[in-house]
């Protein structure tokens, strides 16, 4: 899989992708970030990206040709199959919209800056938009890279079978179960003995009951 990012502060999204398990997939071959700086497209000699906004009203805009320029270039080179603009106003991220994503062969996602970008950039380009929760962040890059985060730990080979995503919160609409390592006691509070027991349909049994009972208590919106 090939995620190419258009931003206009790339330098945030650097570390997010030098570490962990994004890491270890682009090591492994199965991923490749790109990081497009939307600076090297812009309109003139100063650097230009974004400029006020016709009609007045607070905060600069992403100008249009800098993001047409880019991902015309992009777009002569390869086929996407989607184009997303991360933006608070999209669809609310999920896993199963991951799940779908990581499917893709290449996708782009851009980034907004400031107050945002051209609608005509929206209108003629972009497939899909994304926001990962109600609040305004300062651009799209954070949001980007939880994107790419949860899209990448999906593609298979990434994960070792012992961290396998299916077992993932959310992955069957319920949350995952407490888990528990060493010390067996810890200031006076137990691991459950079931987990203690070498009893495989036991723990099971626990684990998806636990599931269940957490689901219930915290995101009860999540079992309808
Ligand atoms: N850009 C700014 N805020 C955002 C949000 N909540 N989700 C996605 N992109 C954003």
């Amino acid at each position: 899989m090939r995620i190419d990012i258009i931003s206009a502060q790339p330098n945030l999204l650097e570390s997010p992708f030098n570490h962990s398990i994004v890491k270890r997939a682009k090591d492994k071959k199965l991923v490749e970030i790109h990081l497009h700086h939307l600076k090297d497209y812009a309109l003139n000699q100063y650097g230009q990206i974004d400029d006020y906004q016709y009609g007045g009203g607070a905060g600069m805009v992403l100008m249009c040709e800098p993001i047409a320029k880019c991902i015309d270039q992009l777009l002569e080179e390869r086929n996407y199959s989607d184009i997303i603009y991360l933006t608070p106003d999209g669809a609310l991220f999920n896993q199963s919209m991951a799940n779908q994503l990581s499917l893709s062969e290449n996708i782009i996602l851009l980034c907004g800056h400031y107050k945002g970008i051209d609608q005509r950039i929206r209108d003629l380009y972009i497939t899909k938009e994304i926001s990962i929760g109600s609040y305004v962040l300062s651009g799209g890059e954070l949001a980007a890279a939880i994107v790419t985060d949860a899209i990448v730990r999906l593609i298979p080979g990434v994960l070792g079978n012992e961290e396998s995503a299916l077992t993932d919160s959310f992955q069957d609409e319920l949350l995952a179960p407490p888990v528990y390592t060493r010390p067996a006691e810890f200031k006076g509070l137990k691991v459950p003995d079931v987990l203690l027991s070498g009893h495989f349909k036991n723990i099971e049994e626990w684990r998806m009951s636990e599931s269940e009972r957490l689901t219930k208590e915290k995101r009860p919106d999540l079992l309808k």
